[in-house]
């Protein structure tokens, strides 16, 4: 994610991933790591070894074939490299890496308590392998589009945020769920650095949140998913840019006004609520036109809503101008 502000924590424009140098880093550390023969499984992905996720056995979940791809799925191999999780950079890098799939290994995923409050008819805590008995599990295949004009297709397994919004059993009042992830500074070193208004938090509509296509992910490549991508639970969003997608939630609030969010706060210009991808509002900064696609390597045009128009256009008709509501 890359920001405007003149303050400490900015990002140069020129810090947006070359994906040449990304790969030849990637093929580097891929070989030093096999040769010290360290974390590498399966297809390449790092796990912490000694660490089974109690909800393995719930693996491999059905396909849901209504949510598929026109593009290749991108190995593991590089998605599970190749991950924005910035409570895991070191405060000092100031690049960025995505490579902190080592780091992330030291957030304990059990127990992992979630706190459901706000405009709800009773407020209650629910660990995640309780939240699991209780909803339907499966695999769809999403399109994932980040900010920083990189996509990726991957194999996501979960369950609607529907069903949760069910379970929270929601007041009238209630027009927005708002969400955020744990906060522990131990083991996640970027969240040492004032610069960010930790922890991370994103919000969106209910009816965003009760929409078909919102999905809270546990499980990726058909196995639960690996803490780089945001282990135990994440949101999916495929319609809006990458960092509507909060990783490890720890919380949902629901609100009758809508709430400050994380990088709305740090660069409110750059970063807004809707956040929804349309190829004709760039970045303030760069072109939102087209996207790399990290698994094929290859350049394709954006699509509005990332190719979701169907699914989702309903929500946003009657509102300000397309622009204007697409990235505020
Ligand atoms: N959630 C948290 N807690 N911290 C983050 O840094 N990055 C966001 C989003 N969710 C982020 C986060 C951004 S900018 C993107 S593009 C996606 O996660 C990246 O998800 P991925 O690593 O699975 O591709």
């Amino acid at each position: 994610m890359l920001i405007r502000s003149k303050r400490s924590w900015e990002l140069p424009e020129s810090m947006v991933t070359d994906e040449a140098v990304f790969f030849n880093r990637r093929k580097f550390l891929t070989g030093s790591m096999a040769t010290a023969g360290i974390g590498l499984i399966g297809a390449g992905a790092p796990t912490a070894v000694a660490e089974v996720d109690p909800s393995a056995g719930l693996y491999p979940v059905p396909n849901n074939p209504a949510y598929t791809a026109d593009r290749a799925i991108a190995p593991e191999s590089i998605t599970s490299y190749y991950n924005n999780f910035y409570e895991f950079n070191s405060p000092y890098d100031f690049s960025f890496s995505k490579n902190i799939a080592d780091e992330a290994q030291a957030l304990p995923i059990r127990p992992w308590e979630i706190r459901i409050d706000g405009e709800v008819e009773k407020s209650f805590t629910i660990g995640i392998d309780e939240l699991l008995s209780k909803v339907s599990l499966e695999e769809r295949i999403y399109r994932h589009r980040c900010v920083e004009a990189w996509s990726m297709v991957v194999p996501w397994a979960g369950f609607q945020m529907s069903e949760l919004v069910k379970l929270a059993n929601p007041l009238s009042s209630a027009k927005f769920v708002y969400m955020e992830t744990f906060l522990n500074p131990e083991v996640a070193p970027g969240q040492k650095t004032k610069s960010y208004p930790w922890p991370y938090r994103e919000a969106i509509t209910i009816e965003e949140a009760t929409n078909e296509l919102a999905f809270l992910v546990t499980g990726v490549y058909n196995k639960p998913m690996l803490k780089q991508y945001g282990a135990p639970l994440r949101l999916a969003l495929p319609w809006k840019y990458g960092f509507k997608s909060i990783k490890s939630i720890v919380r949902f609030r629901f609100d009758s006004s809508e709430p400050e969010t994380f990088w709305h706060e740090v660069a409110p210009r750059e970063y807004g609520f809707w956040a929804n991808v349309n190829p004709k509002v760039p970045h303030r900064r760069w072109s939102q036109a087209t996207e790399r696609d990290i698994g094929t390597r290859e350049r394709f045009p954006t699509k509005l809503f990332n190719g979701y128009e169907e699914q989702v256009a309903h929500l946003y008709t009657g509102m300000e101008s397309l622009g204007k509501t697409l990235y505020r």
